[in-house]
């Protein structure tokens, strides 16, 4: 996440400071004492938001390289020029001096300083030490930890990810493997990134085939729309820039969309499948999909869909949807339909595949200190709400 999209909807500085004081006390083994002016004295941390990264103005070159690399590849064709230029300019030492202007103090200072990247996040903050090879995850500081207990269920076991090799018994941190690499989107060959591509499409089908089981579909949306209302109660008069109304109106019509009698098949879904979380280990050649906070029971292809519509970013999601259900899914995934059964969803498919990503931005929203709706879940409600009133979904469920 960018902090700018960050700051926009929490106080930046404030959680940053403070998960950083708690985690950095906890790692160092002596407490940390982070303060926000130079007078207090200590060593300085420069906060980068162009990069979205923390880092020290003297940082390593592979420190540096690594926080360019993410801004410097594109796929947008029109901006690689230009972004590769400026990367490469922000990089220097001089340039993060420049363009850093705000700072922490940190007293003690850190040994090894220089080897560090904080990479801030969601719900959580990520920092990459290059001298020991280890990512450190930290929940952000009045965050739920939910996040992280779902990473360590999921991620202690075998499966298509960077295996979990320490974690906090509160949930306060985990460590994993660092890997030296970029994400899907910033793979900028379009043959290899195909490729990886189906990689990762054809590891997360193997693990949900794995784990998938079925279970009564009335059970199931009791749960789901369980969940969704409480969340709603929750964050109603709370949470400004929610409409709760468009809500109450919405999940009942998806609800009644998505029933039926039997069972329906399920799995242990990632939860927020994207090209973001699939990071490329450019040496060795693989994929891991990373990000598992939301992992959890959903339906079976929960997943695909939310990669085949581009659910995470909600802007024209009505038009996709639409797409979806007229025409069947993208190249992307269109061509899983033999490998492990994908195919088109029907419309009472679709509302429940809508009922759970609706309870996954509340849960989303419901998990930290914002003061106001996460701009993911307020785009959502509205396009969902564009496409009820033309009529989808149907009030009555058809055959
Ligand atoms: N094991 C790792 N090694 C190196 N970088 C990583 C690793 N895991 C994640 N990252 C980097 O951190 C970024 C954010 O990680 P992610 O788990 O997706 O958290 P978020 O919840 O902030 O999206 C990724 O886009 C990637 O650049
Ligand atoms: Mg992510």
């Amino acid at each position: 996440m960018r902090i700018g999209e960050i700051a926009a909807r929490e106080d930046f500085f404030g959680v940053l400071a403070s998960t950083l004081q708690e985690g950095w006390s906890a790692w160092a083994g002596h407490s940390v004492d982070i303060g926000y002016t130079r007078s207090e004295g200590g060593q300085s941390w420069l906060v980068h938001p162009l990069l979205s990264v923390v880092l020290r103005a003297d940082a390593h070159r592979e420190v540096r390289g690594f926080a360019v690399e993410e801004f410097r590849n594109t796929t947008v064709p029109w901006r690689r020029a230009p972004q590769w230029v400026l990367g490469t300019l922000l990089g220097r030492r001089i340039a993060v001096r420049a363009v850093a202007r705000k700072r922490l103090w940190v007293r003690p200072g850190l040994p090894q300083a220089r080897s560090l990247l904080v990479i801030p996040g969601g719900r959580t903050i990520r920092q990459l030490d290059f001298a020991n090879g280890i990512s450190r995850v930290f929940a952000k500081h009045g965050f739920s930890r939910d996040g992280i207990a779902r990473e360590t269920k999921v991620r202690t076991k075998p499966g298509p990810f960077l295996r979990i090799t320490a974690h906090d018994p509160a949930f306060g941190w985990y460590e994993e493997p660092l890997v030296r690499g970029r994400t899907l989107p910033r793979v900028t060959d379009p043959v290899a990134r195909r490729r990886y591509e189906r990689a990762a499409l054809e590891q997360l089908g193997g693990w949900l085939t794995t784990h998938a089981e079925s279970i009564d579909r009335r059970a199931y949306l009791d749960l789901v729309c369980g969940r969704i209302s409480d969340r709603v109660a929750q964050l109603e008069g709370t949470t400004p820039g929610l409409d709760v109304a468009a809500l109450r109106e919405l999940v009942p019509r998806l609800r009644e969309r998505g029933s039926g009698s039997g069972t329906i098949e399920v799995s242990q879904t990632h939860g927020d499948f994207q090209a973001g979380n699939v990071l490329v280990d450019v040496r060795r050649d693989k994929p891991f999909i990373i990000d598992w906070e939301y992992s959890g029971l959903r339906t079976r292809d929960f997943d695909l869909f939310v990669y085949d519509v581009g659910a995470r970013s909600p802007e024209g999601l009505a038009s996709r949807l639409r797409r979806l259900l007229e025409i069947g899914p993208g190249p992307a995934v269109g061509d899983l339909r033999r490998a492990w059964g994908y195919t088109r969803p029907t419309a009472r498919d679709l509302a429940v595949h809508l009922l759970e990503e609706l309870d996954r931005a509340l849960e989303e929203a419901a998990s930290g200190p914002f003061h106001t709706t996460p701009a993911g879940l307020r785009m959502l409600v509205q396009e969902l709400g564009s496409l009820a009133a033309s009529g989808w979904p149907p009030l009555r469920p058809q055959s």
